[in-house]
């Protein structure tokens, strides 16, 4: 019979690089110039949940997202769902008198509803939590048996960044050498029970589409920019060891220093790229600021306690007490090392930028991503 309809749902949060991805090597495998090291967040705030399902009676592959039908001729969803039609295994529903056999899948077509419960395209990651929730839906869907790593170089093919969204915690994407890309995968390198302490605030300054997409972008700074060879090349490199040790240790100056280096040198290689590309505005410039103001009032109220000037100083000088990180757009992620830190930031955030209404100050600092607008 046509009638009947199996559906698979999941919901993937999205991550936030602080080592960034910026270049690649083959559009097509989606192969990048340099590793990278991101924060998975909290599925409840910032996440993608998709509907994947399959009917003899659907006549083409068709997806929704937000609701809005999209076109599905973009090579990427192409790739990844004949990524996992081509690793799918039986399926049988006994109690629907439903079968499946292996060698079906080619001859059955998808309908997939994806929502994002934040902006989409603003430089959130959107595509990274999306791509990642496709792929692991089908996967689920088709009975695919694959470990994570491999669904993960599924996901890379759909949006660079989405191979890191198959795992919470902290995840790295190496950048492999293999021209097939088989080497390109993402792994673990902490579970999101290893820093707990850590806030991440996210601050949407702006949730428009942003100007240049990730791809058009990152393809004229492979073309145009000396200072991404050298950062993909000798930088970056570097800092993936240094940021490694930095999250196994949970040491939150290094951590803290890396990531604001590494955000800064992404937009200064988008600076670098001709035309240029401007991803941070005159917001994004105050939040910046705003972390070195946090700094002087901790380092303020430290120093009041004179007996123990001299160590307070040495203990204080030159560490950051929050950090942040831009992705391609204006909004700050800003990560403080524990609650207390975080309550100040936001207290001086919401003098500069007031948001609706008192009783939300609660709900930014009960979870571990929050969102203030
Ligand atoms: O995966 P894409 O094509 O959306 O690229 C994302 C690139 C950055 O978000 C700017 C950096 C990163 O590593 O996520």
């Amino acid at each position: 019979s046509k009638k009947w309809v199996l559906m698979a749902t999941a919901r993937s949060p999205t991550n936030i690089a602080v080592i960034k991805y910026w270049g690649k090597r083959d559009e097509t495998l989606i192969l990048p110039v340099n590793g990278s090291i991101s924060v998975t967040l909290d599925p409840s705030h910032l996440s993608a949940t998709t509907t994947v399902a399959v009917s003899p009676s659907f006549d083409r592959d068709r997806m929704w997202l937000n609701g809005k039908e999209i076109l599905l001729s973009g090579g990427r969803f192409q790739s990844c769902l004949r990524e996992i039609r081509r690793r799918a295994e039986d399926v049988e529903d006994e109690e629907r008198g439903i079968c499946i056999k292996r060698e079906d899948w080619e001859g059955l077509h998808v309908h997939i509803a994806s929502f994002n419960n934040f902006p989409t395209a603003a430089g959130l990651a959107s595509s990274a939590a999306g791509f990642a929730c496709l792929v692991f839906a089908l996967a689920k869907l088709m009975n695919v048996k694959e470990e994570t790593t491999e669904l993960s170089s599924i996901a890379r093919q759909g949006s660079g960044s989405a191979c890191r969204s198959l795992y919470g915690g902290f995840v790295k994407w190496a950048m492999g050498n293999k021209e097939d890309g088989s080497d390109s995968i993402a792994v673990q390198l902490a579970n999101e029970t290893h820093w707990e302490d850590l806030v991440i605030l996210i601050a949407v300054v702006c949730s428009r589409q942003k100007e240049t997409s990730s791809t058009t972008g990152m393809r004229e700074s492979v073309e145009t920019s000396s200072l991404l060879q050298y950062r993909s090349q000798v930088v970056v490199p570097r800092r993936l060891i240094q940021m490694e040790e930095a999250i196994q240790k949970r040491d939150f100056p290094s951590f803290a220093k890396l990531t604001c280096a590494d955000s800064n040198q992404f937009h200064a290689v988008c600076l670098d790229t001709s035309p240029p590309i401007f991803y941070m505005n005159d917001t994004s410039h105050r939040h910046v600021q705003l972390c070195f103001l946090v700094y002087c009032i901790c380092l303020f109220i430290r120093l009041l306690d004179y007996r123990n000037f001299q160590d307070r100083w040495n203990q204080f000088e030159g560490t950051p007490q929050v950090t942040y990180t831009y992705d391609a757009g204006p909004n700050a992620v800003l990560i403080a090392p524990n609650r207390k830190v975080a309550h100040l930031l936001l207290q001086r955030m919401l003098f500069y930028f007031p948001p609706p209404s008192e009783k939300e100050l609660d709900s930014y600092v009960l979870g571990d991503t929050s969102i203030l607008q």
